[in-house]
């Protein structure tokens, strides 16, 4: 995931950031129209709300600061960040900057695989609440479910290059993370980028019932029996990548280049005609069918006018829209560093199939 975490900032974005908010519509033409049409919350397991709309905040390190910041005051209230993105201090400016008082932000963080041994994670969460600027966060997930080994290399390799993994797993760190629950530094917990199995490890051998699933979710990997199994347990999913391959990164990465240069969802014929008819985008349908599905949705832009138009995405569709969106189920997974990690990443799950070295699908 080295590669995973180049951080750009085009000038196109930084013009962008310029244009005058008060004018743009969710459509980026001028008119006036209303800013907020929805404010879904979901209820967590442990009682806590979560917004529906969220904000994330991988890439374009440089622009995070202004764009939280931006974000906040338009009216997102759910900020997604990671210690492997390399922008929490950027992100902690941001909700300094947006004036928003904290305990009005719904704040996760990640905890990332070098950290995982049980006796880092007191330490690894204290460096990113130092970091954000802030007594707790709201959410902590574990990235994903490979270890890897302990100490201060985030990608730690051997002489060929192969990952080196720790000698601890990821039911050790869980449990970690659930001894700091009690601290009052973590509200919740979570997991990114499980299995059903390795979830169902964590439920069998440990007390604590993960609170959210963050995943990769978007209309070409519905993941649609998976979602209904953690509905079942309780567990709220928050979909990572909510724009499938709009992401450049899926592009460009050989995990998933060759299926992600598929059309691109914001041209998918099916969701502008759909967005045509409650005049919104293609790109607020596909978010609103998560939200609508019951999932929170975290899309990343460091465009005013985008970020306006993700925030503007919480609005009701009929079901029969939503069903004509389920046939665009591509079983389409576009973030897989399985072989990158040494380590089968979603195993029991769709969208694996056929994955050789260098070639995901
Ligand atoms: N847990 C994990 O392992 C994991 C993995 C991946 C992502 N995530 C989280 O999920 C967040 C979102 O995922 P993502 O960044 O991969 O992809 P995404 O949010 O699905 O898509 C981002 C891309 O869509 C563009 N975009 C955003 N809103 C748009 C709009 N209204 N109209 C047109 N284009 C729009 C962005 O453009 P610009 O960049 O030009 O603004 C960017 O190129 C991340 O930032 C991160 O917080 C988590």
């Amino acid at each position: 995931m080295a590669a995973h975490l180049c951080l750009k900032t085009s000038p196109r974005n930084i013009a962008a950031l310029r244009t005058p908010l008060a004018t743009l519509t969710t459509r980026g033409s001028y008119a006036q129209t209303p800013r907020l049409q929805g404010h879904t919350n979901f209820t967590l397991n442990t009682g806590a709300k979560i917004p529906a709309v969220g904000f994330g905040t991988f890439q374009d390190a440089n622009a995070q600061e202004d764009t939280v910041s931006l974000a906040l005051q338009r009216g997102m209230r759910l900020i997604d960040t990671a210690r492997v993105y390399d922008v929490e201090q950027q992100v902690g400016k941001g909700i300094k900057k947006s004036g928003i008082p904290r305990d009005q932000i719904f704040l996760g963080t990640k905890l990332w695989c070098n950290d995982y041994h049980p006796d880092d994670v007191q330490r690894a969460v204290d460096d990113s609440l130092r970091d954000l600027d802030t007594p707790y966060v709201d959410l902590l997930l574990m990235h994903y479910p490979v270890t890897f080994k302990r100490g201060p290399e985030r990608f730690p390799r051997d002489n060929d290059g192969r990952m080196i993994h720790g000698d601890t797993t990821y039911v050790d760190t869980w449990k970690a993370m659930e001894k700091l629950s009690a601290t009052g530094k973590v509200k919740a917990i979570g997991v990114s980028n499980f299995s059903k199995g390795e979830i169902e490890t964590l439920i069998k051998e440990c007390s604590t019932v993960p609170a959210v699933h963050q995943m990769e979710v978007h209309p070409y990997l519905q993941q649609k029996d998976f979602n209904v199994w953690l509905k079942s347990k309780g567990i709220h999913v928050v979909q990572f990548s909510p724009l499938g391959n709009m992401n450049d990164f899926y592009r460009q990465t050989g995990w998933s280049k060759e299926i992600a240069h598929m059309k691109r969802l914001i041209d998918q014929p099916l969701l502008q005609e759909i967005g045509n008819k409650y005049e919104k985008t293609a790109v607020q349908v596909v978010l609103a069918w998560g939200i609508k599905s019951g999932r929170s949705v975290i899309p990343k832009s460091v465009v005013d006018w985008q970020i306006e138009q993700n925030i503007g995405a919480d609005f009701e569709l009929s079901q029969e829209d939503l069903e004509r969106i389920g046939t665009l189920d591509a079983k389409a997974r576009f973030n897989d560093p399985s072989l990158d990690y040494e380590w089968r990443l979603y195993s029991d799950l769709e969208g694996t199939e056929g994955t050789v070295r260098g070639k995901t699908h």
